[in-house]
């Protein structure tokens, strides 16, 4: 039988000034990933980013559930597993399994979305919901009140270290009236070209979570100093 390791809730996330911020792995020196993970998580970092791509749904190929598996025992953060793959009914227990806390679909991905986002709470995983640059928000609206969180992609998903695109702020707006107007249950998080200069805009247009690849894994910073400044960019405005 397969056995689950506990789950952590996105209700249960502390209390927090600015937004909760997840690193994305996607940018890390695999050769080091769990002292990467360490360094992120003792840098105050509340979730863990993972990019899953299957060369399919995005032009690239990433990680699969071996990797959320070796990381488990040696992280307590949430696992934000962003699933880039077409087919993701076919891997959700695999990642459930392997300790992934929130799994986020997209929605141009294949199959009958509703009953994925069903699928992804009876395995007892917090339920996301994303689109790409070029599609409309209003395609997520009637899956909002079936998931714990939206994601915002600010670059076309696929690759790190790509530049920012305001012009998806309006969504992150959208995404947070909305959420205001059902009860603020509703977590709004942006992936993509995040870093100090354009993270306090992404914050100020009702972002809750940051994910942010290359401004936190760098060869110019540690993890740490880059943490730090991440936050103090939120803060500062
Ligand atoms: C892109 C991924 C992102 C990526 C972000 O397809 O979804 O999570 O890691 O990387 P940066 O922060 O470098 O834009
Ligand atoms: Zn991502």
């Amino acid at each position: 039988m397969t056995t689950f390791p506990a789950k952590r809730s996105l209700a249960n996330l502390p209390k927090k000034v600015g937004a909760y911020l997840a690193p994305s792995i996607l940018a890390a020196d695999f050769t080091r990933l769990g002292e990467q993970v360490a360094a992120a998580e003792q840098a105050g970092a509340e979730l863990l980013h993972i990019d899953i791509m299957d060369g399919h749904l995005v032009p690239n190929l990433s990680m699969g559930p071996c990797i959320v598996e070796a990381l488990r025992p040696v992280s307590n953060l949430v696992f934000d597993v962003h699933l880039m793959i077409s087919e993701p009914e076919r891997y959700l227990e695999a990642f459930a399994a392997a300790g992934a806390d929130v799994l986020t679909v997209h929605v141009e991905s294949r199959g009958n979305l509703s009953a994925i986002l069903d699928k992804i709470h009876e395995l007892g995983c917090n339920a996301g919901i994303t689109l790409r640059p070029g599609t409309p928000v209003e395609s997520l609206v009637p899956f909002l009140p079936q998931v714990e969180l939206a994601l915002v992609m600010t670059v076309e998903p696929g690759f790190g270290g790509q530049s920012f695109m305001p012009g998806q702020l309006s969504k992150v707006r959208a995404l947070h009236d909305w959420s205001e107007t059902h009860g603020g249950r509703l977590l709004v998080e942006v992936d993509g070209g995040v870093n100090p200069a354009t993270a306090s805009a992404v914050v100020e247009a009702g972002a809750d979570i940051l994910v942010a690849g290359s401004s936190v894994f760098n060869k110019k910073v540690s993890v740490r100093e880059a943490v730090t400044r991440l936050r103090q960019s939120v803060l500062e405005k």
